[in-house]
C-alpha cells in the first residue's frame, strides 16, 4: 500500500498527518480492512456506483457530501466533534477535574473494554446484512442500506482510531480482533446477542436499524459524555451518522405500515396476505422480536460495571449535562423491577447500580415515540388497530426477566402457557417464510416492492426516481 497519500485517502481532523506512529498503524490496518470489507461486506454491487454521503470534515459543508462511489473506494475518514475549551469531566469521583486527552492509567483496561464492546457491534451489523442488497425492495432502499453500511464501516474506523492512537500494541491487537469475529459463528462470534442474530429479511434488517440501531444511539451518547475527551468527540460525531440510521428504520416501518393500510383499503380485508402486503398482526409479531432482544443489550437491572463506569467518569447517562443533579448519585435512588410472587412490582434501588435500567428507560421512551408514528398511519386510513411495545419482561435473556417467562401485557405466565401462546406473539416459521417469499428485488428506477409504500422524499433534494444504485 506505499504510496497512497494516506492524509488525502483518509479524511481526517486528527492531524493524522503530523502522527507517524498512528498513520503506520492505520496502514497496517487499512488492507485487513478491506480484505474483510470485501469477503463479509455488501454481497455483490462493490464495483457498481452508488449515491453515498461521505464525510470529508466535521463543519457544515464538509460532512456531508454527496457522490457516486463504489464502495471499496469510499473515503472511511476519522473524525471527532470539535473540542469544548476547558471541557471538565461531568460525573462520577472526577467530577470537575478537566477531562482526560490521554486514557487515565488506571482505567486502561475498563476503558479499551468499553471501546471494543462499541467496535465490535459496527461490523457485526454490516455482517448481519450482507445478503440484503440482492432482495432490496427499491433502487432508494438499496442505497440507504449501503449507505448504513459504510458508516458502520466509519464507525469502526472510528474506535480502531482510539485503539491505535490511544493503546498502544493492545490496542492494535484488538483492532485485529474486530476483523476477525463474525456475527452468529459459534467459535468466535461477535460480543453482544442482538448482533449475532440473522437479518435475514428487509422487514428484519428495518426492525433492526429502528430497534437495534437506537440501543447504539443510547450507548453513544452516554459514551459522549464520557471524561476521556477523545471517546466523548468521536461518539458525538458518530451520532450524527447514526441518526440517519434511524431515520431509515423508521420511515422503513412507517412505510410498510402505509402500504399495509393501503392494501387493507383497496381490498376491504385484514388479510392482506393474499395481495402481497405483510398484515399488522405480522408486523407487531416482528415489533415484539426486534423490541425484546434490543432490550437486553443494556444489560442486567442491576449492575456493578454499570455503577463503576459512571463513578470512574468512563461513562454517564443519557444527556447527563442536562441533568440537574449532584451528578454522583451515590446517595439517590431509581425505580427497578422485581418479582413479588406472581406478579412485577417496583422498588427503589440504590441509582448507580441501575444504570443500565435508567438507560433502558430512556430508550424505551424514545422507541414509543416510532410506535406512535406508525399508529397515526393507520389512524389516518381510518383503521382500527393500534401497534404497541410489549412489556419490557417479554422475551428477555438477560436480567431479572430472563428468568421467567412474561406475556405481552406483563402478566407472568407459567412455562407450557408461553409455549402454547408465544407463536401468537413472536414471528413464526410460516411468518419468516412469508415474508421470505416477497423478498423480490426491485430495482428498475422509481419502482417498489408491492409490500413497502415510496418515500415522502428522496435523497439530498433528489427525486424518489433518481438512480441511487447505477446497476447497468
Ligand atoms: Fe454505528
Ligand atoms: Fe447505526
Amino acid at each position: 500500500m506505499a504510496g497512497i497519500d494516506y492524509s488525502e485517502r483518509i479524511p481526517n481532523n486528527v492531524s493524522l498527518a503530523d502522527n507517524r506512529r498512528l498513520q503506520r498503524a492505520l496502514e497496517e490496518w487499512h488492507p485487513k480492512f478491506l480484505d474483510w470489507w470485501m469477503q463479509m461486506g455488501p454481497d455483490g454491487f462493490q464495483a457498481k456506483d452508488v449515491y453515498l454521503r461521505t464525510a470529508v470534515s466535521v463543519d457544515a459543508q464538509g460532512w456531508a457530501q454527496f457522490d457516486y462511489v463504489r464502495m471499496p473506494e469510499y473515503r472511511w475518514g476519522l473524525f471527532l466533534a470539535e473540542p469544548e475549551p476547558g471541557r471538565t469531566i461531568g460525573f462520577g469521583d472526577h467530577m470537575g477535574a478537566p477531562a482526560w486527552q490521554d486514557v487515565p492509567g488506571e482505567y486502561r483496561g475498563v476503558l479499551r473494554r468499553l471501546i471494543v464492546t462499541q467496535g465490535d457491534t459496527e461490523p457485526a451489523s454490516v455482517e448481519q446484512q450482507r445478503h440484503l442488497g440482492r432482495t432490496c425492495p427499491s433502487l432508494y432502499d438499496l442505497r440507504n442500506l449501503f449507505q448504513i453500511n459504510v458508516e458502520e464501516g466509519r464507525h469502526l474506523w472510528a474506535m480502531v482510531y482510539l485503539l491505535d492512537a490511544y493503546f498502544g500494541r493492545d490496542g492494535r491487537e484488538e483492532s485485529e480482533a474486530l476483523l476477525q469475529r463474525r456475527s452468529g459463528d459459534r467459535d468466535k462470534p461477535r460480543i453482544l446477542g442482538a448482533f449475532n442474530e440473522k437479518t435475514p429479511d428487509w422487514i428484519s434488517y428495518l426492525m433492526f436499524t429502528y430497534f437495534t440501531d437506537r440501543d447504539g444511539k443510547y450507548q453513544l451518547a452516554s459514551l459522549a459524555e464520557s471524561g476521556f475527551d477523545p471517546l466523548s468527540r468521536t461518539c458525538r460525531f458518530m451520532l450524527t451518522e447514526e441518526a440517519h440510521h434511524l431515520f431509515v428504520g423508521e420511515t422503513g416501518i412507517g412505510r410498510v405500515v402505509q402500504r399495509t393500510c393501503e392494501l387493507m383499503r383497496e381490498g376491504k380485508t385484514d388479510d392482506v396476505r393474499r395481495l402481497g402486503g405483510i398484515d399488522l398482526a405480522t408486523i407487531q409479531r416482528y415489533i415484539n422480536f426486534h423490541y425484546s432482544v434490543s432490550l437486553d443489550l443494556f444489560g442486567s437491572e442491576m449492575s456493578t460495571n454499570a455503577a463503576n463506569f459512571y463513578t470512574m467518569g468512563l461513562k454517564g447517562r443519557f444527556e447527563e449535562s442536562k441533568k440537574r443533579d449532584d451528578h454522583r448519585l451515590k446517595d439517590s435512588t431509581y425505580s427497578i423491577n422485581e418479582l413479588d410472587g406472581d406478579r412485577i412490582a417496583t422498588r427503589e434501588a440504590p441509582a448507580l447500580p441501575s444504570l443500565n435500567e435508567r438507560l433502558r428507560d430512556d430508550y424505551i421512551a424514545d422507541c414509543q415515540r416510532g410506535l406512535d408514528r406508525w399508529n397515526q398511519v393507520i389512524k389516518k386510513h381510518e383503521i382500527d388497530h393500534e401497534l404497541t411495545l410489549p412489556h419490557r419482561g417479554f422475551h428477555r435473556a438477560i436480567g431479572l426477566f430472563g428468568e421467567v417467562k412474561v406475556a405481552p401485557d406483563g402478566r407472568l405466565l407459567s412455562e407450557a402457557e408461553w409455549d402454547a401462546r408465544k407463536q401468537e406473539w413472536l414471528p413464526t416459521e410460516a411468518d419468516q417464510a412469508y415474508v421470505a417469499s416477497l423478498m423480490q428485488p426491485v430495482t428498475a428506477i422509481g419502482r417498489f416492492a408491492n409490500w413497502i409504500a415510496p418515500p415522502a422524499r428522496g435523497v439530498n433534494g433528489r427525486p424518489v426516481d433518481f438512480e441511487y444504485v447505477r446497476l447497468a
